[in-house]
């Protein structure tokens, strides 16, 4: 039974206590779109004052298309009457419904039938493209682009929203230092400040100028929190961590896209410190609405609230119910709870109407910015639906972004780009003729089978003048089909491709190879201890590698892979990731130097998986590594500490040097800012995109330790060949705040050091400065 003794007479003091915080200010900055709304406010109040408590139960209840299903099956779903539930105003909203025709179809039903014609929003899970498929969001993020990756969730957005949608489950903004955990592949990588801004950068995309502009959905920033910290990497897991960690690493990007204006939130399947998120009022209420002012609403994950059951938290249903609105979560997805309990939790008085009014109203004031109430079928036009899903210019941008999103990771004796006057190439590997693979998880409604393969993107690029020969040389996986729900087998013992595969090889001027992970080896439930090359992959990559020809890798995957004994083998290796629609065609532009890679990582490539979890911002421990072996110092025995790749490494077919490091002052104030400038000179023999990255030290925390680097600004700039360029970081003291002794998370005079250079391992310019009171 509830053991809480929140009384309601208190609760409702809180709220009041609360409410005014938010009318206050809370000091965080928000967009013209997310602050209060006079007019809207008044609508929701007008249209509350008239809901029956069954109305507005019914709002806070989502439930999925049963036949689309995107989580754990309720097969009796489809027993459901859902359109009768509809016309009694049991639903607020679906998920997994697609299309004009039957979100309009079901739409009609909400507002011509249901008493107060309340509309739905119907969500979905657009997490890299509805139909054009982009880079899966950690491979976008590799192209460390601001404007890229806003401009990725913007087309995602568009062809949603001509699909009937309104509302995408994405961001998702979950920082992962572990790539067993196979949704590293949805975020963006280890780092905070990356996280940060591709938080910004896609909530701005998926909700444009105006959330109730016809092209414009609301987004989510999930999962709310500390979801990629799942202790061993295995999905769903605990995470147990210190508030100064949950502060300084976890929670920033869900605090920038609060920052940014993101309409909702969707709270997480995991336990924070042993409280489950979806039931961690901590979390979901003093945090996100007290301290931070978000006024949208909060989601549930599919029947997270059902779940805490099993974290061995709650006894039955009725209490999760009440933890569930006592945390904060407004609407219940697939969890049937809220219907189930509520009524009784207010009978015997454990909740208070207005606890479940402010939910509804959270939910009814999106609606409302989405515009649905004005014009409920804006979004249910077939005309759209056909002009604009795969419209070309998404497909080229898609290609535009899949280029920009490949990193080069090694390149011996200059074996890229190909020159186009090789006279043959063979294109080996299970991977190479993969047209599903690139498309990744998490798909949005994309067609199976339909991204462009690597064979393809070379044979185009090819023409008649290269011969292009082909060889599979093993299966990766033995199942025909792959889907969410596949459980995959893996290859291990069929080698009877590998002759012609080598044959293959013997005959062609230049090898490349298609080696990696299929679509479905990432994404959620998707965690693997062994994150190196599967089955018979690396045996085929030695055997070719034995033909003497120069073999160049192109790697697909979701998740920084270990691939420390196949780096050898391979004169080039490509950072392919999971590309999208157009993959074969981007890598082609990259292995011909059409265009000159310029992707970095954002997320480290262990050197062996017991490094994990592995990242670069590291503390300095009492006892700094000493390549000493005698020494006491903080190492492995048995392997290096460094990861195989650092994050933020990623080679370019030029080379840039780095000079002219300037700090616009030795000295700063709590209300000054600071200029740091340094000079990038191409020295190569290309011109080529830059990540210049830039990183501090905060050399002492008062009390507190602090890492070694903090990335704090990148830019990526364009050089020619042979030219110099200017680059140029504002820091404000804000931005080096962090959770301090007094639990205040602000600023702290002191000494700083600075460094510029083009990865978190090789930072050629180095100054320092001091932050004053
Ligand atoms: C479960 C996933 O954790 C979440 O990210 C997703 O949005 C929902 N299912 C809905 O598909």
């Amino acid at each position: 039974m509830i053991t809480s003794n929140r009384n309601p007479f208190k609760i409702f003091f809180q709220y009041l206590v609360l409410a005014s915080f938010l009318v206050l200010g809370s000091g965080s900055q928000q967009t013209s779109e997310s602050k209060p709304d006079d007019a809207l406010d008044k609508r929701v109040k007008e249209l509350l004052s008239k809901m029956t408590l069954e109305e507005k139960i019914g709002q806070l209840n989502q439930l999925s298309n049963p036949y689309q299903q995107t989580g754990t099956g309720v097969m009796t779903a489809r027993e459901e009457k859902f359109d009768e539930m509809v016309a009694n105003g049991e639903i607020g909203s679906f998920l997994n419904v697609l299309g004009v025709d039957e979100t309009m179809r079901l739409q009609k039903i909400a507002v011509e039938k249901s008493r107060l014609g309340i509309p739905l929003i119907f969500g979905y899970d657009v997490i890299h493209g509805y139909k054009t498929m982009f880079p899966v969001p950690l491979a976008e993020a590799a192209s460390f682009d601001r404007a890229l990756m806003q401009k990725s969730a913007r087309i995602a957005a568009i062809e949603s929203a001509a699909n009937g949608l309104h509302w995408t489950f994405a961001p998702m903004v979950d920082i992962s230092r572990d790539p067993r955990w196979g949704r590293i592949m949805e975020g963006a990588g280890e780092d905070v400040y990356l996280g940060q801004e591709a938080a910004i950068a896609r909530v701005h995309g998926f909700q444009g100028d105006k959330l109730s502009d016809a092209n414009s959905i609301a987004a989510c920033a999930k999962h709310f929190a500390a979801y990629g910290a799942a202790i061993g990497g295995r999905d769903y897991n605990s995470a147990d961590m210190s508030e100064r960690m949950l502060r300084e690493v976890y929670l920033p990007p869900f605090k920038a896209a609060v920052d940014a204006g993101v309409a909702t939130f969707m709270s997480s399947f995991n336990t924070v410190n042993g409280i489950p998120a979806s039931g961690n009022r901590w979390l979901q209420t003093d945090i996100l609405r007290g301290e931070w002012g978000f006024d949208g609403f909060v989601v549930s994950d599919w029947n997270s609230l059902g779940e805490m059951i099993y974290h061995g938290n709650v006894e039955s249903n009725y209490d999760i119910g009440y933890r569930g609105v006592d945390a904060g979560i407004d609407m219940d997805m697939e969890g049937r709870i809220y219907v189930q309990h509520v009524k009784q939790l207010l009978d015997d008085k454990k909740i208070i109407i207005s606890q479940i009014d402010e939910m509804v109203s959270r939910i009814l004031l999106i609606k409302f910015r989405l515009g649905l109430f004005d014009n409920p079928f804006q979004y249910c036009d077939k005309q759209k639906e056909k002009e604009l899903t795969m419209h070309p210019d998404h497909l080229i941008a898609s290609r535009d972004v899949a280029k920009k999103s490949i990193v080069l990771l090694k390149n011996e004796n200059k074996t890229l780009p190909v020159s186009k006057k090789v006279k043959s190439i063979a294109v080996i590997g299970p991977l190479a003729n993969d047209k599903d693979a690139p498309l990744g998880n998490w798909r949005g409604s994309s067609t199976p089978n339909s991204a462009v393969s690597l064979l393809e993107g070379i044979r185009e690029a090819a023409g008649n003048k290269i011969e292009v020969l082909y060889a599979e040389g093993c299966k990766l996986v033995l199942n025909t089909e792959q889907n969410f729900f596949t459980q995959l087998q893996y290859n291990t013992t069929d080698r009877s491709g590998f002759a012609e595969a080598i044959a293959t090889a013997k005959k062609a001027d230049v090898v490349i190879m298609a080696l990696g992970e299929t679509a479905y080896m990432s994404g959620e439930c998707r965690s693997y201890a062994d994150i190196s090359l599967k089955g018979l992959q690396p045996e085929l990559l030695r055997e070719i590698k034995k033909t003497g020809k120069p073999v160049i890798l192109t790697l697909f995957n979701g998740r920084p892979m270990v691939i420390t004994d196949v780096v050898e083998h391979a004169d080039a290796i490509l950072n392919c990731w999971l590309l999208g629609s157009q993959s074969g065609n981007a890598i082609a532009d990259v292995l011909f130097g059409d265009y000159n890679p310029s992707g970095k990582l954002p997320a480290s490539f262990p050197y062996h998986v017991g490094q994990i979890p592995v990242y670069y911002e590291q503390m300095n421990s009492g006892r700094p590594y000493d390549p000493n072996p005698s020494g006491f110092s903080s190492k492995y025995r048995d392997i290096p500490n460094a990861p195989l790749f650092a994050f933020g490494f990623g080679l370019s077919y030029t080379s840039f040097s780095y000079s002219k490091l300037a700090l616009s002052s030795a000295k700063i104030s709590l209300n000054e800012s600071l200029t740091i400038k340094a000079t990038i000179t191409n020295t190569g023999d290309y011109s080529g995109e830059e990540v210049v990255q830039l990183y501090i030290r905060d050399v002492a925390g008062n009390g507190v330790s602090r890492p070694l680097l903090q990335l704090k600004g990148f830019e990526k700039i364009m050089i020619e060949k042979g030219e110099s360029k200017e680059v140029s970081f504002k820091i404000q003291p804000k931005d080096l705040a962090f959770y301090r002794l007094d639990k205040k998370f602000a600023p702290e005079a002191g000494k700083f050091e600075v460094f510029v250079g083009t990865s978190s391992d090789n930072l050629a310019l180095k100054g320092s400065f001091e932050l004053v009171d």
